[in-house]
């Protein structure tokens, strides 16, 4: 009977063990059986995606965790995915997600419908409604934060600062309705939030201990306590989207507790990019004085045209040069996986003639943060920033780049492209510029020590949409008109 181990693990080796066919991209299994690459890609996959890039070429699958993923870095390729919903399935990868990270299950779930509606909400007409329900509720959080006849600076995280504030007056806006009635307040749902934000990758991965996952779970219930309320009656003063979004629910017989669990993934797919982009945005003006008194120099032309007190909040205002500070900003710092299910055999036609089989059941995934947003032929200098990279020499936005001799489509992605492109894209700009541009006209904003450097990124979080910081920088600020 002896003979019965070693012809199991053999078995067991034929059964799992992967081949690679001709037509395939090269197979690059690592050499943990199952596990594959798993930890390496977990802890910086930039790192290892730019290693594995360098070993295959623009092409390759991996293996890790039992799932065989292909990383296609080649940007004059990306339309090949993009444009291929029916093969190469989005829906599938997010309902995994939907349910390890907020254990949602829904029963008829109709993306299709859900995003429609997101459209009619947060483009065209009702946006500028949106926004200036945001530009009031940022204005108002920041006078409380800062009272305008405040005469001392007040000091604080950049980081802490950007996110709590755009987290709140988001939640406010869409969520939440008037600040101090009684709706839930913000700052407890920011608070929990943060708790659940720092577990969240690891839940995607599904790499919580038994410990872990219990303190996930009681943070979860919590929120989901607090979120109750928000969108299910005229009273909760919740945005006309979140009532809409709950009725479309209601139609297809999802149960209040499984609601309260779509309300909170809406909060975070809503709110989780919007403060750390600010934050770098702001961190990077802070460390470099000439970008600093370029958008500091267009701000003021502005502010001294606007006839209103809330300009620039609809797109008609024209700020190239803030336009380009924030195309840079995130090429640097945007680093979201653009994920799809193999969902049948295809033949991915490569811009350079090249033809590679992708197998069903497998993953398939771009990486725009290493090619093109990283890529030292497309942005010479790449770890650099430089304020003006996305305009011209004469002040006009440029949009030539190349790769290859090629002009690129995509010589940047951070809010993905296609139909699953970024839904909230205007309203997440127009939000972030009005908040710089609150804090530099109204406040004085400067670096507690005038040396400090941005804080290193948590290289943990590639993949996962905006990156955030390891700790935080410093700053003060005070009202302008007191000083
Ligand atoms: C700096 C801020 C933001 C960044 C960098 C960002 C980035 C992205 C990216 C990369 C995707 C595509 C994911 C993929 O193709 O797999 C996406 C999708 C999406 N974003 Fe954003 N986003 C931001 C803010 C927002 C805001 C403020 C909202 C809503 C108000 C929003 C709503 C959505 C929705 C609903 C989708 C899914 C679209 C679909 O289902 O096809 N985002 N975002």
């Amino acid at each position: 009977m002896i003979w019965i181990v070693p012809v199991l693990v053999l078995l067991c080796f034929l059964l799992t063990h992967r081949w690679r066919y001709k037509a395939e991209p090269p197979l690059d299994r690592g050499l943990i059986p199952w596990l594959g690459h798993a930890l390496e890609f977990g802890k910086d996959a930039a790192k290892f995606i730019t290693r594995m890039k360098l070993k295959h070429g623009n092409i390759f699958t991996v293996r890790a965790a039992g799932r065989y993923v292909t990383l296609l870095l080649d940007p004059h390729s990306y339309d090949e995915v993009i444009n291929d919903p029916d093969s190469l399935d989005f829906g599938r990868y997010a309902q995994v997600l939907m349910e390890r990270i907020f254990n949602l299950r829904l029963p008829l779930h109709q993306p299709e419908k859900a995003k429609a509606m997101m459209k009619r909400h947060f483009m065209g007409a009702s946006l500028s409604t949106l926004n200036s329900t945001m530009s009031r509720n940022l204005e108002t959080l920041l006078k409380t934060e800062m009272p305008l006849n405040q005469r001392n600076w007040k000091e604080e995280g950049l980081f802490q600062l950007s996110y709590s504030l755009l987290f709140k007056a988001g939640y406010l806006t869409l969520f939440g309705g008037e600040q101090n009635n009684n709706s839930t307040d913000p700052s407890r749902v920011y608070e929990e939030y943060k708790k659940l934000e720092g577990v969240l990758c690891s839940l995607a991965r599904g790499t919580l201990r038994k410990e872990e996952k219990r303190t996930a779970q009681s943070i979860q219930r919590k929120l989901w306590e607090l979120l109750a309320p928000a969108g299910l009656t005229e009273e909760s003063g919740s945005s006309p989207w979140l009532h809409a979004y709950r009725r479309l629910l209601k139609e297809d017989g999802v149960d209040e507790e499984m609601q309260s669990r779509a309300v909170l993934m809406q909060l975070w797919a809503t709110q989780g990019n919007v403060g750390p982009a600010a934050f770098w945005l702001l961190g990077y003006l802070l460390t470099n004085p000439e970008a600093l008194t370029a958008v500091k120099r267009e701000f003021g032309q502005i502010s001294q045209m606007a006839s209103s007190g809330t300009p620039l909040m609809d797109k008609s205002t024209k700020t190239p040069v803030f336009d380009s500070v924030l195309e840079e900003t995130l090429r640097l710092t945007a680093a979201p996986f653009i994920t799809r299910e193999v969902v049948r055999d295809k033949t991915l036609h490569m811009a350079d003639g090249q033809d590679y089989l992708l197998r069903k059941g497998d993953r398939l995934c771009l990486f725009p943060f290493v090619s093109p947003q990283m890529d030292p032929e497309v942005h010479p200098e790449p770890q650099k920033f430089k304020f003006n990279r996305f305009l011209n020499e004469d002040g006009s936005v440029k949009k030539d780049f190349y790769k290859g001799g090629k002009k690129l489509k995509y010589y940047t992605m951070p809010w993905g492209a296609g139909t699953n492109g970024c839904v909230g894209r205007q309203f997440a700009i127009n939000t972030i510029r009005k908040f710089v541009y609150v804090l530099l006209t109204s406040y004085d904003l400067e670096l507690c020590d005038s040396n400090a450097q941005l804080p290193e990124k948590d290289a943990s979080r590639y993949g996962f949409g905006m990156l955030q910081p390891q700790g935080d920088l410093l700053v003060r600020y005070t009202p302008r008109e007191t000083r």
